[in-house]
């Protein structure tokens, strides 16, 4: 009897093996307005190439992984990662976990797939620490877009969304008059009001200044930051008084809905409004923000394979769907990016994202703040604090100098 016993046991156990579903977990903060459309493309050509392995869709809700940074690095420190994980280009993935070494290589996969010439330089540089690929991008989104509501802009009398800041300003008065806030914000999470202020400060730095903040040559306290903070000052004066209360997808509704002329967003909410059903350059239309022409603010998408990833073969099989021609094609289209593959099929691009991939071929290329690829984690938090707390008080020496203390504590 007790044979017999642990026979069972040993054939149940063998058997747990043997039938094991195979899954990946894959972590992003991908959960809606546009985002997860998006993500569930690429699940689904997923389930198409391996039918046995399921995707375990980790998500954590909250713009710009508000909520899903910090869930992410507890369970990375705490020894639970996920298979893979979304985590932008830059100092996010390299301070936060390829120093801390966390992180698996991916150079020879990339090699094996033949596909190691297949990004633009400038992206696998930041995805890249001393000589090794360590992530591997879906997609570049935009940072410093406008989008607008052409409704509104023709009933105000805007022709056209104005490159400079006094035309910009006086194309804002046009609005107010016409009864419409014009410019939206939902800063509830504080992130949006950095995106906001950072394009700002590419405009009033121009590329070379911009890139001088994080090379140190140019101070904090440069009058071209200070400017960039008297304009970001002068634009609250346009947007709608419940800010506080809204996140960046409400921001975007509110452009939708004919209450907002204008929003300045990334272009996930170009992704955004096409799921709403709008059609770009038809009931919408864009332009860069007053400033940045010439410049984009870079902000792109990897994903990643942590060291001690539970299903590791999986892991790769999710990197090589999301890093393939087909799963690029299928993903960001509607996601609102531009393909990370130099390669990918640019007739399947929309009127939007055509700009948007032309600019990126001939523009400077800037590193964004807000997510994560400029700086550390450490100085975005105090910039957050510095900009959320200038958006009530307006006091621009003290944010001046709260930016000032967030880089000399943090850079
Ligand atoms: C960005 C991310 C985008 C989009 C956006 C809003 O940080 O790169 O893919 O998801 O946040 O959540």
């Amino acid at each position: 009897m007790k044979k017999l016993l642990v026979l069972i046991s040993v054939v149940l156990f063998a058997a747990t093996f043997m039938f094991a579903a195979e899954e990946v977990e894959v972590f992003s903060w991908w959960t809606g307005g546009g985002e997860e459309e998006g993500l569930n493309a690429l699940i689904e050509l997923f389930n198409e190439w391996y039918p046995d392995v399921e995707v375990i869709n980790a998500t954590v809700a909250g713009g710009a992984g508000t909520n899903a940074k910090a869930v992410l690095k507890t369970r990375m420190l705490g020894g639970n990662p996920p298979d893979s994980f979304q985590v932008h280009a830059g100092k996010e993935l390299s301070d936060t976990y390829v120093i801390t070494g966390l992180m698996e290589p991916l150079t020879g996969l990339l090699e094996e797939w033949g596909i190691l010439d297949k990004f633009p330089e400038d992206i696998l540089s930041i995805c890249s620490y001393e000589g090794e690929v360590y992530s591997i991008p879906v997609n570049v989104h935009r940072g410093n877009v406008i989008f607008a509501n052409n409704a509104i802009l023709e009933e105000a009398g805007v022709e056209e969304i104005p490159l400079d800041w006094d035309g910009f300003f006086a194309a804002m008065d046009k609005i107010k008059e016409a009864g419409y806030i014009p410019l939206s914000l939902g800063d509830k999470n504080k992130w949006t009001a950095t995106h906001l202020f950072e394009d700002i400060l590419a405009a009033t730095l121009g590329p070379d200044g911009y890139n001088g903040l994080w090379d140190g040559s140019v101070s904090f306290d440069d009058p071209k930051v200070v400017e960039a903070v008297e304009i970001f000052g002068r634009l609250m004066d346009y947007v709608n008084e419940d800010h506080a209360a809204g996140t960046w997808q409400d921001a975007t509704l509110m452009v939708k809905d004919g209450k907002a002329a204008m929003n300045v967003m990334g272009d996930w909410a170009e992704g955004y409004l096409k799921t709403l059903g709008w059609t770009p350059g038809e009931e919408f239309s864009w332009s860069v923000v007053p400033g940045n022409d010439g410049i984009f603010m870079v902000v792109s998408d990897t994903f990643g394979m942590p060291k001690s990833a539970p299903n590791p073969e999986n892991a790769e099989k999710w990197l090589k769907v999301m890093s393939s021609v087909e799963g690029q094609d299928i993903f960001n289209p509607i996601k609102g990016s531009i393909p990370a593959r130099v390669d990918a099929d640019k007739s399947l691009y929309d009127a939007y994202l055509t700009w948007s991939m032309d600019d990126f071929a001939t523009n400077a290329l800037l590193p964004s703040i807000a997510h994560g690829s400029a700086a550390p984690e450490g100085f975005i938090t105090a910039l957050h604090d510095a900009i959320n707390a200038f958006v009530t008080d307006r006091n621009v020496d003290k944010c001046v100098d709260a930016i000032v203390e967030a880089a000399d504590d943090n850079l």
